[in-house]
């Protein structure tokens, strides 16, 4: 059996913590992105049908402002459906697309999906937002600006502080001239982003424990999918969604590859993802503070979903 050494790491330090904890970047094996692209679909998952409405309608004025040829860059394309409207939408040649994922699975979905439309310049690097970040603004096209995408509201699901962190990064490498596309989901009210974490279908719940399941698989664990409850809930002052496996039952839980082994109380819960939400002026405001220029946004009032594009 292969054991990834910083899966079998992180799995041992976040189960150890109080409360205890999974990273979300694990969801991302092979099964998980074709759930995902399943939750996307979900008429009570909003998130991907927006962004693809304001990317659709858009796309020629988010890139308005910059030279050409224009490089793309995306962090985390999942199966590249984002990346695809975007790119026909806008209607002109890119020099590079460039494609980040931690799974290897979406790397392949995005570049296959890429190739039926045409576009063939796509180079891909499997690893996290940060590596894949670095190892592209160093592979970038040697003219013409480099444009970020940063979708989904995958910005979500790392804290206020982390974000921030992330957009001084993505900064860095950035030169003037060029640019960032951020899509943020926004507050609204509770029971929409409930069922947007909770459908009535399961298939979140689905797409939540198949992280146990690939700890079971992996790293010799020994969860017992069926002693999980998937939950979701509205945390309201730190305004994110969070996702939950609740234990059924007192159970003890071992992972061989970890060196772990704990008791799971009853309604004890394993924090697994958080997915914060924002107002449409703090992601301005934090693209400021992270040293970015100029910005401009297209708002969805309707589903809740903001685009924002940056200029360097
Ligand atoms: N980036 C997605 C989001 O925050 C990930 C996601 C969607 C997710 N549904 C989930 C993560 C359910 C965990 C559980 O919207």
């Amino acid at each position: 059996m292969f054991v990834d050494p910083s899966f079998a790491h992180d799995v041992r330090s976040y189960l150890q913590r109080t409360p205890r904890q999974l990273p979300s970047r694990y969801f991302y094996d092979e099964l998980g992105p074709a759930l995902f692209e399943a939750i996307c679909r979900l008429p009570w998952y909003r998130i991907t049908r927006s962004e693809t409405a304001l990317l659709d309608a858009h796309a020629a004025a988010v890139l308005a402002p910059l030279s050409r040829p224009i490089g793309l860059a995306e962090l985390g394309c999942g199966s590249g459906e984002m990346l695809a409207i975007f790119a026909t939408s806008a209607r002109e040649p890119l020099s590079l697309v460039q494609l980040i994922d931690i799974s290897p699975a979406a790397l392949d979905m995005a570049t296959y999906r890429l190739a039926a439309i045409g576009i063939r310049n796509v180079r891909t690097y499997l690893g996290t937002y940060e590596e894949g970040l670095r190892r592209a603004s160093q592979d970038r096209h040697a003219s013409g600006p480099l444009v970020v995408l940063f979708l989904g509201s995958n910005i979500g699901n790392f804290d206020p502080a982390g974000a921030r962190e992330l957009l001084v990064r993505i900064r860095t490498v950035l030169r003037p001239g060029d640019g960032l596309v951020l899509g943020t989901d926004l507050v609204k009210p509770e029971r929409e982003l409930l069922l947007a974490y909770d459908d009535p279908l399961g298939v979140t719940a689905a797409f939540n424990r198949n992280l146990l399941r690939r700890i079971n698989d992996e790293l010799g664990g020994n969860f017992a999918l069926d002693g999980f409850s998937h939950r979701a809930v509205w945390n309201s002052s730190q305004r994110r969604v969070e996702a939950h496996l609740v234990s059924l039952r007192r159970q003890s839980v071992r992972v061989d590859a970890a060196h772990l082994d704990f008791t799971l109380q009853q309604d004890e819960s394993i924090w697994t993802e958080s997915s914060h939400k924002y107002e449409a002026a703090q992601v301005v405001e934090d693209g400021r503070l992270a040293g970015f220029g100029h910005a401009e946004q297209w708002i969805d009032r309707e589903a809740g979903f903001a685009l924002t594009r940056f200029t360097v």
